[in-house]
């Protein structure tokens, strides 16, 4: 995706390009479908993942019939042929699609059950925000940060190395940050921190807050 490669990075450039990115994504029903095959591109830029997910998968009809998440928890038992496709293109689309999901017109503060389980299990708000930064810091290269949701609804930090994603682990997500492959960080690696940071104004809570909900009912898939 490109929305991050600017000649320039300030803060006001990448908040108003999560803007319009989130206000693309409010239209989703007017985007076209990009890729033939049983997995589809929701509105945006992760094109490349579900083309090459949808071709490993071509020549294995009990995969492509698979719900994404399954396929990623139950990656061990996915043909070795195309095990490596699967988890990267898998995983990315996974993740990419949750992440267009979590980022919006700045909707305040988290909102409904998820709060409480944030000062409960992650200490709060600006200590969740705060491990979150500093765990997307440490990734080392390409990767993503993540708080995970158990179906009990609690809630807990992690990472995964490029496009890893704990639905690997059975685990589902609440939400996630991609920390790397945008082009500037090859230019300007010092900024992640800024990023980071920045990053949490335009996280969607209302569509955390249904995330969450859908977690602990059970339906939350990616
Ligand atoms: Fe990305």
């Amino acid at each position: 995706m490109s929305f991050y490669t600017f000649a320039s990075f300030t803060r006001r450039d990448f908040l108003a390009g999560c803007t319009a990115i989130a206000t693309v994504a409010l239209t989703r029903n007017a985007h076209a479908q990009a890729a033939a095959g049983p997995f589809k591109l929701e509105p945006l830029h992760h094109a490349a993942y579900v083309t090459n997910l949808n071709n490993a998968v071509k020549d294995h009809s009990a995969v492509a019939s698979m719900p994404l998440q399954d396929i990623l928890a139950k990656l061990g038992e996915m043909p070795e042929a195309i095990r490596t496709a699967v988890r990267n293109n898998g995983g990315g689309h996974a993740n990419h699609t949750m992440f267009w999901q979590i980022m919006g017109p700045a909707s305040g503060q988290p909102q409904g059950d998820v709060v409480a389980a944030i000062t409960r299990n992650l200490g709060g708000l600006q200590k969740l925000q705060d491990d979150f930064n500093a765990a997307g810091l440490r990734v080392f290269g390409s990767g993503w940060v993540f708080i995970t949701v158990a179906r009990d609804g609690k809630l807990a930090l992690e990472t995964k190395p490029n496009q890893d994603t704990p639905l690997m682990d059975g685990k589902r997500v609440l939400l996630g940050n991609d920390v790397w492959e945008h082009a500037y960080y090859l230019t300007y690696q010092n900024r992640r921190a800024d990023y980071l940071k920045a990053w949490w104004n335009v996280v969607n809570w209302a569509k955390v807050g249904e995330r969450y909900a859908a977690a602990k009912a059970g339906t939350l898939t990616i």
